[in-house]
């Protein structure tokens, strides 16, 4: 990626078009936020539902206070201590937030990522960037330029290549519109992290057609093959791939295993889940067994999405 190839998706952005950018969680399908026909692009090529609202990023977090009605002290500790990152903070909106970027709803998301050619994206473009995950409603988000180009092929002409994401896991969401903050996705700053800063979280209740985040529904990040979330055996004479943490026990059952971390470290297997699920999909296998990870850490994130990747 030139200077030069930059500064013209910085123009496509600012002509209210498309571009697709990696950040340090997944890369997102991003278009200037205050441009409410440019942000309807998105939602018409990821085929997303209205109801679901986007993410706002910034690059610096001085731009946040344009965009929301009131940041309450624990959530500026929050951003003291972890933007530019993996977390995203909700808050009441301002006016000059379309409702097509929150659904209609009041409150805003607004994220301060840590990539370096997305905030350089955000900064030369001039506004805000409104940007989902880049990639198609309810499947596995991206974490490579391959896997958006895989996706959207000659759809998506612009692609920012920044190699493979470093979190690989999206960014956790925080809700600051109740006294309490609310944990509404678990993601790659852990809820352990979040609550040496601010206190006891409260969680979201899970699921659900309508939740109270509207885009965590129950299905999603979901791989065409069948995935169960299990510690079963394979079913005889079926042809099955493990998705697993650490090393396997009987690798002969399966007919391709994807190791998320030898040394079993959490942070190593967030970093690897998107693309082995995506390898162990492409194999037209019958199904993909995937075992339960450790629920702490950022176990609470990889198993909140094959959670949802098993749901039918
Ligand atoms: O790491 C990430 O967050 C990535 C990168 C591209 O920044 N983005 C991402 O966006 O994962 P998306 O659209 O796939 O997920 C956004 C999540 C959804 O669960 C949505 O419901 C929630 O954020 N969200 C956005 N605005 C909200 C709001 N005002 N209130 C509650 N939840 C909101
Ligand atoms: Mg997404």
């Amino acid at each position: 990626m030139t200077e030069q190839d930059l500064d013209s998706c910085a123009e496509v952005i600012r002509l209210g078009g498309i571009v697709a950018f990696p950040t340090e969680t997944v890369y997102g399908l991003g278009a200037n936020a205050l441009n409410a026909d440019a942000v309807a692009k998105i939602f018409e090529l990821k085929g997303r539902p209205r109801f679901d609202p986007l993410i706002v990023h910034i690059a610096d977090p001085a731009q946040l206070s344009s965009l929301v009605m009131h940041v309450p002290p624990p959530a500026r500790d929050l951003i003291e201590r972890f933007w530019p990152g993996p977390l995203s903070l909700v808050f009441k909106k301002a006016d000059c937030v379309p409702d097509i970027v929150t659904a209609g709803l009041a409150s805003v998301a607004i994220r301060c990522p840590a990539h370096p050619l997305a905030r350089r994206l955000i900064e030369r473009a001039g506004s805000p960037i409104a940007a989902p995950s880049a990639n198609l409603f309810c499947t596995v988000s991206p974490t490579t330029a391959q896997h958006v180009m895989d996706q959207f092929g000659d759809r998506l002409p612009h692609v920012i290549d920044g190699g493979p994401c470093a979190v690989g896991i999206e960014s956790s969401v925080v809700s600051f519109l109740d006294e309490q903050p609310v944990l509404l996705r678990p993601g790659g700053v852990t809820a352990e992290e979040i609550e040496e800063v601010v206190g006891p979280l409260k969680l979201a209740s899970a699921g659900g057609s309508r939740p109270a985040s509207p885009g965590q529904l129950a299905r999603h990040y979901s791989p065409a093959t069948p995935l169960e979330l299990t510690f079963d055996p394979p079913r005889p004479h079926s042809k099955v791939g493990l998705l697993t943490l650490g090393p396997a026990p009987k690798p002969n059952e399966f007919v391709a295993i994807e190791v998320l971390s030898e040394r079993e470290c959490l942070r190593e297997a967030a970093y690897n889940l998107f693309a082995a699920i995506r390898r162990l999909d492409a194999l037209g296998l019958d199904y993909i067994i995937a075992r339960p990870f450790p629920e702490e850490g950022l176990g609470h994130a990889v198993m909140d999405r094959l959670r949802r990747a098993a749901a039918k």
